[in-house]
């Protein structure tokens, strides 16, 4: 069949009018020429009227291809119905196939397993697409209280599975939160949580289709208020009700909206009106998409062109406990180093060494707090990784040992394409790659792939070979002797292409370049910006692996440097999918210097924190396009509580490096930097939680109050874990923000001036001075005297925040090591402090102390929400002169020198 596909379009490739069933030109959604692709015609008899009667969320697209009329719909025997005011490309498809064609499967056998139930799926009647799977088999596996895994396959003949980690779960579960059932004719599962008998997953409402590249499954939803489902650019509560069509297949596409981004993270969370929540989980890395829409009840459908259906369903209850969940599948996040929680600065063409020294200098001279220097893609040598220029450049590695000599780190970009036009012996990574074998090879397996990239002609490197690692370790080790970079930012890994394919275009005649669908991605064809996927990597054809590109490298890039440097490293990469976040974390990609831009970041920043990829972050003041003083100093401070900071610029762009504007804008940056190095250590407290549970770092409102429904849709304020809150402005010329506060007591950060939440909206005094900042009442939260790097703030006296609520109690913990060892935890290397409060007393418990170099001192305690004047302050039974500010109820206590890995007890009695 794929033959018959093959033929028909290599014949009417370019032809106004084919035939039925043929291809043709037509137009994609954006205008641009495309060829029709071919829909395979089972029959020639138009459909019954009964098999159009599909509600709108069913439809499945007989014309994904081009928009369409009556005529050439009914061409295809499919059922034409316009719905009025709905545009076709914002997810309803006005011809779509009759219902026949999904009513395909039944349940044939079922039986017990030892750790759920499967059943034998039978089709009788094809669907309307090529290879039908008439036989699949079900997995239904119990692997968790709050987690169900199933799996929907061929039994007969072993298909792609995603090549990740996933938990291999041998016992039974003792109890489960969930009931699943199956509906045999037609076929149809369902998961239930238990408790609140809410159904979360229904496929029933859509048809089932299991053909070799179309795989569609439907399921109903129990809330309209889902997050998730990237990478795209959208507010961060997705409106279920509301049309709409989400592509997945990573792609170098600077963020727009209704366009597929960098990476694939089909994950959502769904919270229903009770303040409960629950996640699913397709574990599939082929292009694909998800259909959202409704009239007649939620739903949301799933077309995946490639691999199986295997499915993961969390039930929570609590947004926190899915995604605790959600990542214990996917696996949690690497512990960064401590370094790379500081402020990072890079911009593409800083020209020559000494345009990038002078930046560095200024920083300096301006007293930024500012932890490390990136290069972009100008320092190397004709844009060839593992060089750098010896003209423009050749004072780099004195740069780099003058970073290094003031406790500053040096990270650079490296892009996947490997040039393959240098003069032979000239150029190790590619003379050792081919030589190694590390290429993705052509559909013919003559060569490698040669696509065309920066450097001008490249091969792409195959992390999914075993061999490629190796090389590339050795290239990156090589050229480490020579730059002792501390990073890596693994840019341009979707993979980016300039060229359509290859340097010679894809086979034609090939169902993986032009498969009988391609979903509603960017230009419509699959090869567009990237390599053929037809091309072979030693693990599956590209088509399958594409959209894991990054994730591949990026396990490749993190075991290099970490073997190299022996340290704790960082990646930062464009290209993620699920499980990236053990290895790497993420900038949101080429983003533009506009108030837009600013706004978006925020849902990114929640969304990958929702994807286990917690250190991510937005090039702040704008990528592309010039910044202005006012944006660029409102980005600095939202930037200031991005779990990753870096500043970032294009080539010809002005400077936008926050010592380079007036004296009133670097006050303010300065002191959004000094607050954020300031707060370090619980910023490196939640990631040690997220690295142990899943938990998240930065988190939306309705995290720490799901039973409030004004929180879900808010994605202008966000938190980091449960205690601060952040509240930016985001708009030109604003000096004040409404903002949003919850049931709670909250206190501005640095004053404590108490702002009772009511649940309801407040204006807060915003001048471009400041950012708005609240701690939650019942926090204890641990800070650090800020420097202009980590390496000597890491070295000051600690304090802490107590932020009492309206019991007068508090808790809170503080992680610490030496921020650069690998497997500090799993080797004891660490202190692990608690902090409780209760009635006018903090007392700590030292849970672990296995680090003590350098000793850890408290230098101050504030406590927020003292109703009135103490009288006295002890601290470890010494009496202690203090200070208490009336007005917000502040009591402050300095001059301190207590160590910290022993028992602490403070405490103040009421006037
Ligand atoms: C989603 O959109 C629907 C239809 O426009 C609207 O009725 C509903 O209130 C919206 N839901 C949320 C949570 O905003
Ligand atoms: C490059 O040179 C080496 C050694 O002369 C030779 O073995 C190899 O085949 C050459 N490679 C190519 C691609 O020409
Ligand atoms: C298309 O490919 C098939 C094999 O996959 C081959 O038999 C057929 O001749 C090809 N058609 C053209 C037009 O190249
Ligand atoms: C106050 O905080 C304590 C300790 O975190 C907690 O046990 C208590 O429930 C909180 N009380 C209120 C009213 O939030
Ligand atoms: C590795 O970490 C240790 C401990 O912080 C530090 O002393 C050393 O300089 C680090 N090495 C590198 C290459 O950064």
């Amino acid at each position: 069949m794929a033959n018959q596909v093959a033929i028909l379009l290599y014949l009417c490739w370019g032809i106004a009018q084919c035939p039925v069933g043929g291809a043709g030109r037509a137009f994609t959604r954006d205008g641009r020429e495309t060829v029709e692709r071919w829909v395979q015609q089972p029959d020639t008899s138009s459909p019954p009227a009964s098999a159009c009667q599909v509600s709108i969320v069913n439809r499945l697209d007989c014309y994904p291809d081009s928009l369409t009329d009556e005529g050439k719909c009914a061409a295809r025997n499919c059922c034409w119905s316009p719905v009025e005011g709905a545009l076709r490309y914002r997810g309803i498809p006005w011809c779509f196939f009759p219902s026949s064609a999904g009513s395909g499967y039944s349940v044939t056998s079922r039986s017990q397993t030892p750790l759920g139930f499967s059943a034998v799926l039978q089709r009788s009647v094809p669907s309307h697409w090529p290879r039908d799977v008439m036989k699949l088999k079900l997995d239904v596996t119990y692997e968790a209280e709050s987690r169900v895994h199933f799996k929907i396959y061929d039994p007969a003949v072993k298909r792609y599975e995603v090549p990740i980690d996933t938990p291999r779960v041998t016992s039974p579960t003792s109890h489960m939160d969930y009931a699943v059932t199956v509906t045999p004719s037609p076929f149809s599962i369902r998961v239930t949580r238990t408790a609140s008998d809410t159904v979360l997953f229904d496929s029933s409402s859509t048809p089932l289709i299991f053909a070799d590249q179309l795989l569609q499954i439907g399921t109903s939803l129990p809330t309209d208020s889902i997050y998730g489902l990237g990478e795209h650019r959208q507010p961060f509560m997705i409106n279920a009700s509301q049309p709409s069509r989400l592509a997945f297949w990573s792609r170098d596409q600077p963020p727009a909206t209704n366009l597929n981004l960098y990476g694939d993270h089909a994950f959502f969370l769904g919270i229903e009106a009770s303040g409960d929540a629950y996640g699913v989980f397709l574990l599939n890395s082929n292009a694909k998409e998800v259909a959202l829409g409704n009239t007649d009840g939620l739903g949301l459908t799933y077309i995946t062109i490639g691999g199986i259906l295997d499915f993961y369903i969390f039930t929570g209850p609590s947004p926190d406990d899915v995604i605790q969940q959600y990542s214990r599948v996917i696996g949690h996040t690497f512990m960064p180093p401590y370094w790379s929680l500081g402020f990072h600065l890079c911009r593409w063409g800083y020209g020559s060494s000494a345009g990038l020294k002078k930046v560095v200098k200024r920083m300096r001279a301006a007293n930024m707090p500012y932890d490390a220097q990136w290069t972009d893609i100008d320092y190397m040598d004709k844009h060839l990784d593992w060089t750098y220029d010896k003209t423009k450049y050749s004072t780099l590695p004195d740069v780099v040992a003058d970073l290094h000599a003031h406790g500053q780190h040096y990270v650079i970009i490296v892009d996947p394409g490997i040039s393959s036009t240098q003069p032979n012996g000239s150029y190790p990574p590619y003379d050792e790659g081919l030589r190694d074998g590390v290429f993705i090879m052509r559909e013919d397996r003559t060569g490698p792939l040669i696509g065309k990239v920066w450097p001008g002609e490249t091969a792409y490197p195959d992390f999914t070979n075993p061999q490629t690692p190796v090389w590339w370790e050795r290239m990156a080790k090589s050229f480490h002797d020579v730059l002792p970079f501390d990073g890596l930012w693994t840019d341009m890994n979707e993979p980016s292409n300039f060229v359509f394919g290859s340097m010679n275009g894809c086979p034609p005649n090939n169902t993986y370049n032009t498969p009988p669908y391609t979903p509603g991605i960017a230009s419509g064809k699959l090869p567009d910006r990237t390599v053929c996927p037809s091309a072979n990597q030693y693990l599956s054809r590209h088509y399958n692996l594409h959209s894991m590109y990054g994730h591949f490298e990026g396990i490749a890039t993190n075991r290099a440097l970490v073997s190299i440097r022996q340290n704790r490293s960082l990646v930062i990469s464009r290209s993620t999918f699920p499980g990236s976040g053990r290895y790497m974390g993420h900038w949101t990609g080429d983003n533009s210097a506009d108030w837009d831009n600013l706004y978006y970041s925020i849902p990114a920043i929640l969304s990958f924190n929702m994807f286990g990829i917690p250190l991510v972050g937005a090039d702040i003041c704008g990528f592309s396009g010039t910044t202005t003083e006012e944006l660029c100093t409102r980005w600095m401070q939202l930037g200031a509580f991005y779990p990753f900071m870096r500043n970032h610029n294009a080539i010809g762009s002005k400077d936008q490096d926050p010592a380079v504007f007036g004296p009133s804008a670097q006050d303010s940056m300065r002191t959004a930097l000094t607050t954020r190095y300031t707060l370090l250590p619980y910023l490196y407290t939640l990631f040690y939680h997220s690295h142990l549970t899943g938990s998240m770092v930065a988190r939306p409102l309705f995290f720490e109050f799901p039973q409030d429904t004004n929180t879900y849709p808010i994605d202008k304020q966000f938190m980091w874990g449960n205690g601060l809150l952040i509240s930016p402005v985001l708009e030109k010329g604003k000096t004040s923000v409404s903002a949003y506060f919850p049931r709670a007591n909250w206190y501005e950060l640095d004053s404590g001036n108490l702002v009772e939440g009511s649940g309801s909206s407040i204006t807060l005094d915003a001048p471009l001075s400041k950012i708005n900042v609240h701690v939650k009442g019942g926090l204890v939260i641990a800070f650090q005297k800020p420097e202009v790097t980590t390496t000597l703030s890491r070295l000051n006296l600690f304090g802490l925040l107590v932020a009492l609520n309206e019991s007068g109690s508090a808790s809170g913990d503080l992680f610490w090591d030496d921020g650069d060892t690998v497997d500090t935890i799993e080797t004891g290397q660490y202190n692990f402090i608690d902090f409780s409060v209760a009635q006018g007393k903090l007392t700590s418990s030292v849970v672990k102390a296995g680090y003590s170099s350098p000793a850890m001192s408290l230098g101050s305690v504030v406590v927020y929400g003292v109703q009135s004047q103490p009288v006295k302050v002890t601290v470890n039974s010494r009496s202690m002169p203090f200070q208490y500010d009336t007005a917000n109820k502040a009591l402050r206590v300095t001059g301190l020198s207590e160590d910290l890995l022993k028992p602490l007890r403070v405490s103040w009695s009421a006037g």
